[in-house]
């Protein structure tokens, strides 16, 4: 059995601007295991970096990422609206990020939009060495992706108490994990997973008295915004 796995949220989301090189930088020096981080799709194609449909809170620019060609996306400034000393920094596009990653890490690539789950299939076989987990709150995009690829590792999304379903959903596409927001986790979520083969990774949880109370529970690691704290009190 794998150890605790830190999976640090859009990067390390307290020290840098999330969705950033900087910040993925920054959870692979914190001691992160994997890095979480959102996709949309350009408006001619191409899978960037942004966890929001519209660019305003995380850059400089204006309008919805589906609108937006990848030139124009690239100009905008996504560090500044976090601090200063992160002037410039650009929303990434999905290849970079791979190329950066290489083997080192694991990348959980969470697909905001369905648009995007064709386009992040047709992109992953150019990176095989890529240790990816693909994750959506769309469970029925989820299936799709299945049916296309077969050995695609999934994890199913959600934040309700609708647990039952979304396990049988996963298990009926062999799914990986089950990522629940963190106030869905239950002794019986946690029993079923274990049951099932299933690993369970909560989101999102920073305060170090939830961390505790989860990892007390066995779930199998978490998103954090600050994988430093989580991933040096791991053992
Ligand atoms: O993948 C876990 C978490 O990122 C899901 O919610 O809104 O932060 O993308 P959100
Ligand atoms: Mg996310």
């Amino acid at each position: 059995m794998m150890g605790f796995f830190v999976w640090a949220h859009r990067g390390a989301a307290v020290d840098a601007p999330e969705n950033t090189l900087v910040a993925f930088a920054a959870a692979e020096a914190a001691g992160a295991d994997g890095i979480e981080l959102d996709v949309h799709l350009s408006r001619d194609g191409v899978l960037v970096v942004i966890h929001d449909e519209w660019v305003e809170r995380t850059t400089d620019g204006w309008g919805r990422v589906a609108e937006l060609r990848l030139a124009e996306l690239r100009r905008l400034d996504a560090g500044s609206w976090f601090s200063p000393r992160f002037s410039g920094e650009p929303i990434p596009v999905l290849d970079e990020v791979l190329d950066w990653a290489g083997d080192r890490l694991r990348l959980n690539i969470e697909i905001k939009e369905a648009a995007a789950g064709g386009a992040l299939l047709d992109l992953l076989p150019h990176y095989p060495r890529a240790q990816v987990l693909v994750s959506s709150f769309d469970h029925r995009l989820l299936a799709e992706l299945r049916r296309r690829d077969a050995r695609l590792p999934l994890g199913f999304l959600f934040e309700d108490d609708s647990w039952r379903r979304v396990l049988r959903r996963a298990l009926v596409c062999g799914a990986e994990s089950l990522h629940p927001r963190e106030d869905c986790v239950s002794r019986p979520l946690v029993a079923a997973c274990k049951d099932n083969g299933l690993a369970l990774y909560p989101w999102t949880v920073d305060d170090p008295g939830r961390i505790r109370a989860l990892r007390r529970l066995q779930v199998d690691g978490l998103f954090t915004n600050d994988p430093f704290a989580v991933s040096c009190k791991r053992n």
